[in-house]
């Protein structure tokens, strides 16, 4: 494979070209690296290859004419190359896009500097785009240089054994299990006693396993495209019951009115049934609804009785599936308690609320740290929402889920809860 860089820093590629497996593979003729200047391909006596950008604005471009000729004398030896212009409004580096430019024999790659390339250059004479990553490097060489390298481990022979290109991270769509060397005991910590078990089946089974955790816990939505066997996805199910210890409270009191006042609001039936649902789909351990009224419960008390044991239970038995997961308690530390029973240790509590006054917890990082295994309890407050007392006993807050279009947000807590739990669990169901 050969690559043909264009940059006006050709000695930035020096050393990188030399050292370790890519240097090897350019000196046994694996793959050819030419570094080309493009000033040289300027024609004015200063080799200027940059000018100031029409309309104004910070920094300079560069000019199309020294791009243009580099590309032209380029494209005119065989075989025909592939333009590929690195500059990060261009689709992201993945392993499946570094497997598909693989596949040709000759690159061009355009290193850009300062604020970018002439938009006619891109428009009309490159091929491709690529960023290595959504941040902004002083210019295209290190990208360059990143492609070159992750392109080359997929040529056959330049990674010494090819089995360990294979089990690479993402070569399966999958990350890379752990791995440990000498010495077995460090400052206490062991390594995994299967590891020095000898046993090379039961070696490979732990490491598939790890990965697949390694992933479902980082990563998941990598697992949606991943090469999965049906012991893998087994693997997977089991993982997901062991790890999803999602709770939610539906708390009627302590709650706000309109005013701010403290309130014990009353139950809706509706709340009772489509959260519940919500709650089964889901996979979430218990549905708490918090109501300390004891008119209130036996309202919710009779119509639990009729899903769960009475003419609807008869009637529709997936309702009464969901409806098993209610739980009615007194109060919020009920709530605690009993979960800290179930589970060993208090849940990390995320409340919502539908008003932005609070620094949010990224629901990325919310849906991290449920798949790590840790119980998660989600607070969801009725009337004008969860009382302040309430709000100041959570660990992190979830962002209200907000209009499309402008500030209005008047959803009813049972939508606001499906949307909450989805953008928590998204990757995972
Ligand atoms: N040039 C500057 N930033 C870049 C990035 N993130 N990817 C590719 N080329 C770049």
């Amino acid at each position: 494979m050969t690559f043909e860089v264009v940059t006006i820093f050709p000695e930035y590629f020096e050393s990188p070209l030399k050292v370790g497996l890519l240097g090897k593979a350019i000196e046994r003729g694996l793959i050819k690296v030419r570094l080309h200047n493009l000033r040289d391909f300027a024609t004015d006596k200063h080799h200027t290859v940059d000018d100031k950008p029409f309309g104004g604005g910070e920094g300079m471009l560069f000019k199309p004419e020294p791009l243009f000729r580099a590309l032209e004398t380029l494209k005119k030896q065989p075989p025909k190359p592939r333009i590929v212009y690195l500059s990060p409004q261009g689709r992201l580096l993945t392993h499946e896009v570094a497997r598909e430019l693989a596949s040709c024999e000759r690159l061009v790659l355009l290193c850009g500097r300062y604020e970018g390339i002439d938009e006619r250059i891109r428009e009309h004479f490159v091929d491709d785009e690529i960023s290595i990553g959504d941040y902004v490097l002083f210019g295209g060489e290190a990208a360059a240089l990143v492609l070159i390298e992750v392109l080359s481990r997929l040529i056959p022979g330049v990674v010494g054994c090819e089995d360990s290109v294979a089990k690479d991270s993402f070569a399966d769509g999958l990350l890379k299990h752990p791995q440990y060397t000498r010495p077995r005991n460090f400052l206490g910590y062991e390594v995994p006693e299967v590891l020095l078990s000898g046993n090379h089946a039961e070696i490979e089974r732990w490491r598939r396993r790890k990965s697949l955790e390694v992933t479902f816990e980082r990563r998941p939505e990598l697992l949606k495209k991943a090469r999965l066997t049906e012991e893998d996805r087994a693997y997977l199910k089991h993982l997901k019951r062991e790890r999803l210890r999602l709770y939610l409270a539906l708390v009627h009191y302590p709650v706000v009115n309109k005013e701010g006042r403290k309130i014990a609001s009353s139950f809706t039936n509706l709340d009772l049934h489509d959260l519940a649902r919500v709650a089964r789909t889901y996979g979430l351990k218990a549905y708490y609804l918090v109501q300390p009224l004891s008119d209130q419960r036996a309202i919710m008390e009779e119509l639990l009785a009729f899903w769960l044991s009475g003419p609807g239970a008869r009637h529709n038995p997936d309702r009464a599936e969901a409806l098993k997961l209610v739980r009615l308690r007194r109060s919020l530390e009920e709530v605690l308690q009993e979960i800290r029973e179930a589970e060993g240790q208090p849940p990390v509590m995320l409340a919502t609320d539908a008003r932005p006054l609070r620094p949010a917890l990224p629901y990325e990082e919310a849906g991290r740290i449920i798949r790590s295994g840790q119980p998660t309890l989600i607070l969801l407050g009725t009337a004008w929402g969860l009382a302040p007392e309430v709000l100041e006993r959570a660990d992190h807050f979830l962002a209200p889920i907000p209009g499309a279009l402008d500030d209005y947000n008047h959803l009813s807590v049972r939508s606001a809860a499906s949307i909450i739990v989805d953008r928590l669990l998204r990757e995972v169901v």
